[in-house]
């Protein structure tokens, strides 16, 4: 297969992007820092490229795409996002605009450019990488929650509109994994999971073409719980102390 991964130089995207390499897929990863990207990988699969672009910037991302797919594009997986880092009460709206960029329109980006070739092929597969931060408003991370939501949501939309195109989506939702975007946190992550076990994961489910993946099953569990409650139950939990902001801005 052809997959091309936005936001492959750390974390999740770089374990997809060494789990489908060793199987002998071609992958294309971006990023805005490419020389983050481990050099040993880079210098041990041929069946790699890799590409410095900001997935905000439209014409960077489709002539990387266009150059790596060479015509024949199987997947890509629009994983590249930022989060809040130190949540405070008062949003920093710079950063939530940044969010939403990266976060939202990277993922339409992805796809439009992704569709573009798909459309001909009559096949191919979308992936983007939501969050278990996008099924409720997590407080100090409003911009991060209204992003993920918006994710799952176009993914839910468009795994009806591309059925008939022959062309599957899938959203992941994860929760805590240990990547750079999570090491800056400094607040308790239960069940917090290595990036190359999730990438294994995200494969299993990719491979069964699943529309939504929300992971590990005990996040599943507490978010949906989350999600179901009564609004106001939900706003009284999250007002308790043990949920306290770490900054007080
Ligand atoms: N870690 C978690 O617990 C967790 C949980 C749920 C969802 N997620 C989601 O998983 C995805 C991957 O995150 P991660 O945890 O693996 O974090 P990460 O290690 O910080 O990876 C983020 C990746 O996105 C790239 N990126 C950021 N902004 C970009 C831009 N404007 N253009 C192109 N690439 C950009 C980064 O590369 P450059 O810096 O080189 O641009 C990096 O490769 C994100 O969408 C995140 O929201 C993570």
């Amino acid at each position: 297969m052809n997959i091309f991964i936005t936001g492959g130089t750390t974390g999740i995207g770089l374990s997809l992007a060494k789990l489908y390499l060793e199987e002998g897929h071609r992958v294309g990863v971006c990023g805005r820092h490419i020389d983050k990207f481990p050099s040993e990988i880079k210098n041990k699969y041929k069946l790699l490229k890799c590409y410095e672009v900001n997935v905000v910037n439209r014409e960077e991302l489709r002539a990387a795409m266009g150059d790596f797919a060479n015509g024949q594009l199987d997947m890509v997986i629009a994983n590249a996002g930022r989060s809040v880092g130190a949540k405070s009460k008062t949003p920093q709206f710079s950063v939530a605009n940044d969010i939403v960029d990266i976060n939202v329109k990277g993922v339409l980006n992805a796809f439009e450019f992704a569709l573009e070739l798909m459309v001909p092929q009559k096949k191919g597969h979308l992936v983007a990488t939501a969050s278990v931060a996008g099924f409720m408003g997590l407080p100090g991370a409003g911009a991060y929650s209204a992003s993920k939501a918006a994710v799952l949501k176009l993914c839910e939309s468009y795994s009806i509109d591309f059925k008939r195109l022959g062309i599957d989506v899938s959203a992941i939702a994860p929760g805590f994994i240990d990547t750079p975007l999570t090491q800056q946190n400094n607040h308790k992550m239960p069940f917090l999971m290595s990036s190359d076990k999730a990438a294994k994961l995200i494969k299993k489910a990719l491979d069964k073409k699943k529309i939504l993946y929300v992971f590990p099953f005990r996040m599943k569990i507490i978010v949906t719980l989350l999600d179901k409650m009564p609004r106001s139950w939900y706003r009284a939990l999250m007002g308790l102390k043990m949920f306290n902001y770490s900054s007080d801005h």
